[in-house]
């Protein structure tokens, strides 16, 4: 008797469950950063459930985690399927962890069933994607798909650690996951994420099929003024740069996105120096994440941010220094490989739209060397990036039950 490879909706909540309890905070998300202890656990977690299973298990250089499954024909190189394990500092309990748990509990399906398939399925877990501690984000995927990883290695976390160190002590947590190069050919990739936004869950739809992703774009600002001190010193005699700064972020915040509601600027991170209470700062850091469908407009958001932070410095007697540490343009996935994510769907009688994607993933660099695409389910009040971040257990299955239909169709073609 043949079986069908069926998602266990049970087995894959618990699991959720079990990595949530890996970094968990006490506001009921977690904070399971980049190469921190809390992620080493989650790989260890990861790998020995996949080892249990009789999977095979690789590491590579940048610390992505593959689990291997293999299929029928030796010459086909593998489908990947998964997300990544970090989280952000007060981070949610499904960023990532849905799309890799979802992604290993549809190799356990096929398993369970003894199903076949023609390509070999590769889980993978790719290395710090959020990049909050370290960054650029997406290190992992951007490693393995051809960047390299050395322009990196002398970064130094949010938290003073050396990633160069973090990283290695990562690898060497796992001794039994065998080290492979960086980077491969494969066939395909298809990544499960929550949509992070709250457009599924308000048209009340399980399902988003994800055609691509959104352009994103980091900088760093940095005023330089004159510390002195807060009590003696007249207005006429300050090179205040927290003015700047602040009047600045004002500025951009009601000039780019009203008017233009494709457009997003966040300031994420600010810190004065030296930071004392009865001082003026000597420099006011802060960084900008800017995203928008459209290339020439994150060009032209770029241009304004310049020239608003050069005036406001210099109506403060300051100087504002703005270097790019990211620069991430968006990607439109494989016809194909969406065609197959909205087949899966509609197969499982599940209404659905296509969207872009809002947030960058891993699959915007797969999406370069292969065809990829992605599965969006909805999560509560759109909330991501966020403790309270929510995900129906429902949906939740009904998503990993679309990765496994999917995988099954993209790996037997
Ligand atoms: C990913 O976490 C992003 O910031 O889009
Ligand atoms: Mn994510
Ligand atoms: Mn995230
Ligand atoms: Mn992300």
């Amino acid at each position: 008797m043949t079986l069908v490879p069926e998602i266990d909706g049970e087995r894959l909540l618990a699991r959720l469950d079990a990595f949530a309890r890996i970094g968990a905070t006490p506001a009921g998300g977690v904070n399971r950063q980049a190469f921190s202890v809390e992620d080493r656990g989650a790989r260890r977690l990861l790998a020995k459930l996949a080892m249990e299973r009789g999977f095979a298990v690789f590491q590579d250089g940048i610390a992505n985690l593959f689990v291997r499954r293999e299929g029928t024909d030796a010459t086909l190189p593998p489908l990947l399927i998964g997300s990544h394990l970090d989280s952000q500092p007060t981070g949610g309990r499904f960023d990532g962890a849905l799309g890799t748990l979802a992604a290993f509990e549809a190799l356990e399906a096929l398993e369970d069933a003894k199903a076949e398939t023609a390509m070999p399925i590769e889980v993978v877990a790719w290395s710090n994607e959020e990049g909050s501690r370290f960054a650029p984000g997406v290190m992992g995927s951007m490693a393995f798909t051809g960047s390299d990883p050395a322009a990196w290695k002398s970064s130094v976390g949010a938290d003073g650690a050396s990633l160069a160190t973090e990283l290695e002590a990562t690898i060497a947590a796992l001794p039994e996951a065998a080290l492979r190069p960086i980077g491969k050919p494969i066939s395909g990739y298809i990544e499960l994420h929550i949509e992070q936004g709250p457009s599924l869950e308000k048209e009340r739809l399980p399902i988003g099929v994800v055609t691509g992703v959104q352009g994103t774009r980091w900088l760093e600002v940095s005023i330089e003024g004159t510390a002195g001190h807060a009590g003696t010193t007249g207005l006429a005699y300050r090179r205040d740069p927290m003015v700047a700064a602040v009047a600045a972020m004002h500025r951009l915040q009601t000039t780019i996105m009203p008017p233009d509601s494709s457009a997003r600027l966040t300031v994420g991170r600010i810190a004065a120096k030296p930071g004392s209470i009865n001082a003026i700062p000597q420099s006011v850091a802060f960084t900008v994440d800017i995203r928008h469908p459209r290339m020439e407009r994150l060009d032209a958001i770029e241009a304004e941010l310049r020239q608003v932070c050069g005036a406001e410095a210099e109506t403060q007697h300051c100087t504002a220094t703005i270097k790019r540490s990211f620069d991430m343009p968006g990607a439109a996935f494989s016809p194909n490989m969406v065609k197959i994510v909205e087949a899966a769907a509609s197969s499982l009688g599940l209404p659905h739209k296509q969207m872009i994607s809002g947030a960058f993933h891993d699959a915007l660099f797969l999406a370069r060397v292969a065809p990829a695409a992605m599965i969006f389910v909805p999560c509560r009040d759109g909330l991501s990036h966020n403790e309270a971040e929510y995900v129906e257990p429902a949906y939740a299955v009904t998503g990993a039950r679309v990765l496994l239909q999917a995988a099954i169709a993209a790996a037997s073609p």
